[in-house]
């Protein structure tokens, strides 16, 4: 089968890595793609916001399914442009993309599944916005509604930074803001494939938000990860599927909203149990890597069963034992401005250590590997626990040469302090 990968982050390049080993591949394209995907797809240049010049390449190279990685096309309904032209897509409509794409679709539908989440009020005016703050104790969450892209969620430890969150949602019309109780606990990624009707759990994971060691520092798109998370204990993830994901897939399929693909979902591990944070849409990036670096399942076999509607057929998906963990390098100045075009080396001397490494922000600049973006490389490795992978992902993260690069030491510490 031909498959056509879209996207171009160090999640799509773990996607390519992995479809590559399908033994039913054909061949795999990927748009935009980048230089780490190049070694596994033949990059094309479609502009993927162009839904007519997808489904006419998917027409042209015949194309048996399409793999949706990122967000944005889905929020944009590029697998319902697909699917009208008769073409198998792993990914959402955007209908039920606004799992992610609408935090109030997504509180609206806790309400009516019953399903545990932080209490809220979805305000739509300044003024409103601050009278309900009164509802709330602090520390209180306030929330863009839309796709923010990992921004646009200000943990307020005070009335004052609540405030100023709330006008600045409000400083252009037309805002929207989600106000949210915090919720106290230990946060965690439970990923599940699900057709619409049947489901398959899908792994766990525990990402780094915050760009500093020690969780300090502002907010990026996550720093580094690792699989599985054993915070997630089978009975709290049984839990979590009893009383969030299955009133999710059915609450969605009973109203006419089906919901095909991965869900993400953001775990809160409180004193009463997990309670959802918040759904993805897609896989998370970097927590892809980690999975991918597991699965032992033949990926393109199961996203086809996915995109078919045949997942109920499946028996569970199968991932090693071992640990993996992966360390994002990221340029100078992210998570604000990075800075672009430094010279990256060493990727053979950090493989050769058997870790892999995922690109993201990279491009070929003059015959040479360099910086394109704010995370710019997802160094990826297993070992038999959390402390030999991490130890084996650093060992290949000092093996690189990329001085304008930066990471984070500790990826893996909660997971590493459990271990004892
Ligand atoms: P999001 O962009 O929605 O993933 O939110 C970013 C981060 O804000 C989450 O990963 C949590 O750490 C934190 N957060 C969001 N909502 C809550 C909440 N209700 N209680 C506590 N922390 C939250
Ligand atoms: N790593 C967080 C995300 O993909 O949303």
């Amino acid at each position: 089968m031909n498959v056509l990968l879209i996207g171009s982050g160090g999640r799509e390049h773990a996607l390519a890595w992995k479809l590559a080993q399908s033994p039913g591949l054909h061949s795999l394209f990927a748009a935009p793609g980048n230089p780490g995907i190049a070694a596994h797809a033949d990059v094309v240049a479609l502009d993927v916001t162009d839904h007519a010049a997808v489904v006419a390449f998917a027409g042209e190279r015949a194309i048996g399914l399409v793999v949706i990685g990122p967000e944005a096309p889905l929020v944009d309904g590029l697998a319902d442009s697909l699917r009208a032209a008769g073409i198998a897509v792993f990914g959402p409509s955007a209908a039920a993309a606004q799992l992610e794409g609408s935090k109030s679709f997504t509180k609206a539908l806790c309400d009516r599944a019953g399903i545990p989440t932080a209490g809220y009020a979805r305000v739509t005016a300044l003024e409103q916005g601050l009278a309900a703050l009164d509802r709330f104790g602090i520390p209180v969450v306030v929330k863009a509604d839309g796709l923010a892209a990992g921004k646009g969620v200000t943990v307020a430890e005070t009335r004052a930074d609540a405030e100023a969150a709330l006008r600045d949602l409000f400083s252009a019309p037309g805002g929207e803001a989600v106000i949210e109780e915090f919720l106290e606990g230990e946060e965690v990624s439970l990923f599940v494939l699900t057709d619409g009707e049947a489901i398959l759990p899908f792994g766990t994971a525990q990402d780094h938000k915050r760009v500093g060691d020690g969780d300090t520092g502002p907010n990026t798109g996550g720093m580094g990860a690792y699989s599985p998370a054993s915070v997630l204990t089978p009975e709290l993830e049984q839990r979590a599927l009893d009383e969030i994901i299955w009133p999710t897939v059915r609450t969605l399929a009973a109203e006419g909203n089906p919901f095909s693909g991965v869900l993400y979902a953001g775990l809160m591990l409180t004193a009463q149990g997990p309670k959802l944070i918040e759904y993805n849409a897609r896989f998370g990036d970097p927590e892809c890597q980690v999975l991918m670096a597991r699965l032992e399942d033949d990926l393109l076999d199961v996203m086809r069963a996915v995109a078919e509607g045949r997942l109920g057929d499946r028996a569970p998906a199968r991932f090693a034992d071992a640990t993996a963990l992966t360390v994002v390098m990221a340029a100078r100045g992210y998570p604000g401005t990075p800075e672009a075009g430094g010279a990256i080396a060493g990727l053979d001397a950090a493989e050769a250590t058997g870790a892999r490494v995922f690109q993201a922000g990279t491009r070929i600049e003059d015959g040479t590997l360099v910086a394109a973006g704010g995370r710019v490389l997802a160094v990826t490795a297993t070992g038999a626990d959390v402390r030999t992978a991490q130890g084996a992902a650093y060992a290949a993260v000092d093996a690189l040469d990329f001085p304008t690069g930066f990471c984070r030491r500790d990826i893996g510490w909660r997971e590493v302090a459990r271990a004892g």
